[in-house]
């Protein structure tokens, strides 16, 4: 009912040259996982390259960020029409990014309708901070996310955003959350809080995933469970061998 999506988060790795070469080893290996969505997502300077050297094959295009207006006196950022055409998804709120560049709920909102007024489809970061969930306070938390990252974003257009479940002390630390636990926050805080805004006719079609230290040995765990729809993948996404072997599994486990 809904088509997983694996999508690699290269975040600040690799060359234009690189990132060329890699697509060109990784595109054929993954032409035939069509049950699963496949996408990278490169540095912005390596965009250019990676979409023309995966044009006609299988694999998709996306961004790590986008800013909210089309142009103007913001240096150093990027705008949807300088992306329209070289991707089709763009990640918005990652963790990163709401850390080291300040990306409130506010602007991840602004940046998601930006980015859907111009064709391009968010995948959307949502994750508490490991003193938040000892603290209990993960669903609570999750839900304004989700509430705040939808704000006033209408129901025809919200099966074109992708939701990212990236609980942030599981980024890059090897230290994956228990996918029975995902799962369960998954349903509770982001389903049943786009539930209550959309109804559930909507928030049962909208693709959910896991990110944070997914590798080939824990990926059939959080793939097998219900609410997951694929998974936002860093570290193991910048192997040809393990971001293939990433997309088998999820591609068996895929009816
Ligand atoms: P890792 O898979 O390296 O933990 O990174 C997860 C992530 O932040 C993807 O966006």
């Amino acid at each position: 009912m809904r088509t997983p999506i694996v999508a690699g988060n290269w975040k600040m790795h690799k060359t234009p040259a690189e990132a060329e070469a890699f697509v060109r080893e990784l595109a054929p290996l993954l032409e035939k996982f069509d049950k699963v969505e496949r996408v990278v997502c490169p540095p912005f300077v390596a965009i250019p390259a990676v979409s023309a050297a995966l044009k006609g094959t299988a694999v998709k295009v996306g961004a790590q960020d986008v800013h909210y207006e089309d142009q103007g006196a913001f240096t150093a950022r990027i705008s949807p029409p300088m992306l329209k055409g070289l991707v089709e998804y763009v990640i918005i709120g990652h963790s990163e990014c709401r850390r080291d560049l300040g990306h409130t709920d506010e602007i991840v909102n602004k940046k998601a309708k930006a980015a859907l007024a111009h064709g391009l489809k968010p995948i959307i970061a949502v994750g508490e901070s490991l003193a938040q969930n000892e603290a209990g306070e993960t669903e609570t938390f999750v839900s304004q996310q989700i509430r705040g990252a939808f704000d006033g974003i209408p129901a025809d257009r919200v099966l074109s955003i992708v939701v990212a479940y990236e609980p942030i002390w599981a980024i890059g630390t090897g230290r994956s959350a228990e996918p029975g636990v995902v799962n369960e926050i998954i349903r509770r805080a982001i389903r049943n809080t786009l539930a209550g805004l959309y109804g559930d006719e909507v928030a049962k079609y909208v693709r959910i995933q896991y990110g944070g230290s997914v590798k080939p040995n824990n990926m059939a765990d959080f793939i097998s469970q219900p609410e997951i729809d694929g998974a936002l993948v860093g570290g193991a996404s910048l192997k040809v061998d393990s971001f293939t072997e990433l997309i088998r599994i999820t591609a068996d486990l895929t009816v």
